[in-house]
């Protein structure tokens, strides 16, 4: 995605904290989101499949009320769904700016698939509305138009559905490949599919929102039949009883996952990505899973139906924690890079305005001091590597490291990119021969 980083400018600090809190509120409104289309979509299908095998009106019903519900209203698929990655995409794209890691590129894919797959899966939803139409219209078997229309109508509700879910599914795959190549600098020259087909981090991650995604449509089903506007109102008792069983199901088996993959993935995690708040939230997401299992247990028992409003609550809190703390892991690994791009910034605003860079004499001790020692020292690792550790291999060419200086490329993967500093020529060369005199220093 080169033209999308051509299309950026560096940020400030507080720019780029301010697109980290962005990041986190549009993941608040695009995760629950597709967790609910996904998770419908297949519970849907399921038992309509069901259904058309076994002669119980419940599954056909079911299945009609669950797509009809988890996917909200067809605007719902634009704003809770294109519209938040759309948004995710620039942001990412900014606070990546030069690192050339595939997260972006990922983040578009999975972009275009899950277009694909809402529009077959609203497809899908819309075609139960005509297909419980006509089938409720009787009318001579014998070769009819309305018969072929029906059966039309029957196969695009089936292939739609098939097809929305495989669509979501693989665009959910490359969206949690993006977001864990992200958190995961050793992987940042990773290239093409072959990261997403061969990281197991990656698996483990995807499980996780899966299983969640399901256990939160469960519990959603359980807060929108029982609970939320008091509750549907559903006469026969048998279906009623069928919600519930299916419902508490469905939360219950996807939910005991969570501890584990939870735990799983916070170890993966790299150390530079770990910090007392990534616990600290981890700590509450597992809380309010452990809670959950507590409420379904009474739900179990007691047939109790007015916890499903809590148990859906607090797996949204368990899933929006887990949101946050993922930023701030994020937020740890792209510590460097930031101070990277606000540099970058300083002198990119400098040279707006059109103010000199602050260099009169060209002294290789003053360059130093006013362009280079924010990263660089002598014999300590700070944004950039110590010169001890670098200059040996130029072996006293000041042409050759003059010319580094002016246009830096990209060399060692344990660091992010040095940025060009915008000297002169001339100052390039007073700067490289400063350094190399001085860093003999330091043998
Ligand atoms: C914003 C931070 C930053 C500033 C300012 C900065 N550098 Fe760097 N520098 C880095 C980083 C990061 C690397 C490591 C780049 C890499 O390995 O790809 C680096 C690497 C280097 C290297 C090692 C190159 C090699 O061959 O391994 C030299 C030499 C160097 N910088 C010189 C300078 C000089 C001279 C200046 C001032 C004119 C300067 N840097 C300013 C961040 C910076």
């Amino acid at each position: 995605m080169d033209f999308l980083d051509k299309l950026v400018l560096p940020q400030s600090l507080e720019h780029i904290a301010l697109l980290h809190y962005m990041a986190t509120i549009v993941l608040f409104l695009f995760v629950p989101f597709l967790s609910l289309v996904l998770g419908g979509s297949i519970i849907s299908f399921y038992f309509k499949r069901k259904g058309l095998r076994e002669p119980n009106d419940h599954f056909i019903l079911f299945s009609k009320q669950v797509i009809e519900y988890t996917t909200f209203t067809k605007g719902a698929g634009v704003t809770l769904g294109v519209v938040p990655l759309v948004a995710l995409i620039l942001i990412y794209a900014q606070i990546l700016h030069n690192l050339k890691l595939l997260t972006v590129s990922l983040f578009v894919v999975a972009l275009i698939l899950i277009i694909v797959g809402l529009i077959f899966i609203y497809t899908y939803r819309y075609s139960w509305v005509f297909k419980s139409f006509l089938s409720s219209v009787k009318f001579d078997e014998r070769e009819n138009e309305f018969t072929t229309f029906a059966n039309n109508v029957a196969r695009v509700n089936r292939k739609s559905g098939y097809w929305g879910i495989i669509f979501l599914l693989l665009g959910s795959y490359f969206f949690i490949g993006g977001i864990n190549l992200a958190l995961n600098p050793s992987d940042w020259d990773a290239t093409g599919i072959l990261y997403l087909l061969t990281s197991f981090s990656v698996f483990v991650k995807w499980l996780h929102f899966f299983t969640a995604a399901l256990s939160l449509t469960g519990a959603f089903l359980l807060f929108i039949f029982f609970f939320w506007e008091g509750g549907k109102e559903i006469a026969d008792q048998k279906y009623k009883a069928f919600i519930k069983k299916t419902g508490l199901a469905i939360t219950l088996f996807f939910a005991l996952f969570q501890p584990l993959l939870l735990l799983i993935n916070l170890i993966a995690l790299p150390s530079i990505a770990l910090s007392s708040s990534v616990f600290g939230f981890v700590v509450i997401s597992l809380f309010a899973v452990f809670w959950v299992f507590h409420l379904l247990y009474a739900m179990l028992k007691n047939s109790e139906l007015r916890y499903s409003g809590m148990v859906f609550l607090l797996l949204v809190v368990a899933s929006l924690t887990l949101i946050i703390s993922e930023q701030a892991s994020f937020r740890n690994v792209t510590k460097t890079q930031a101070l990277v791009l606000s540099a970058e910034y300083a002198v990119t605003l400098k040279e707006l305005k059109g103010e000199p860079m602050g260099i009169t004499a060209i002294s290789g001790a003053d360059i130093f001091n006013g362009r280079c020692s924010a990263c660089h020292k002598f014999d300590q690792k700070l944004v950039g590597p110590p010169y001890k550790e670098t200059l040996s291999k130029y072996n006293g060419d000041v042409d050759k490291l003059a010319a580094f200086v002016l246009n830096p490329t990209k060399i060692n993967p344990a660091y992010p990119p040095m940025p060009n500093q915008g000297l002169k020529p001339a100052e390039a060369k007073a700067i490289a021969k400063y350094i190399l005199e001085e860093v003999k220093k330091y043998k």
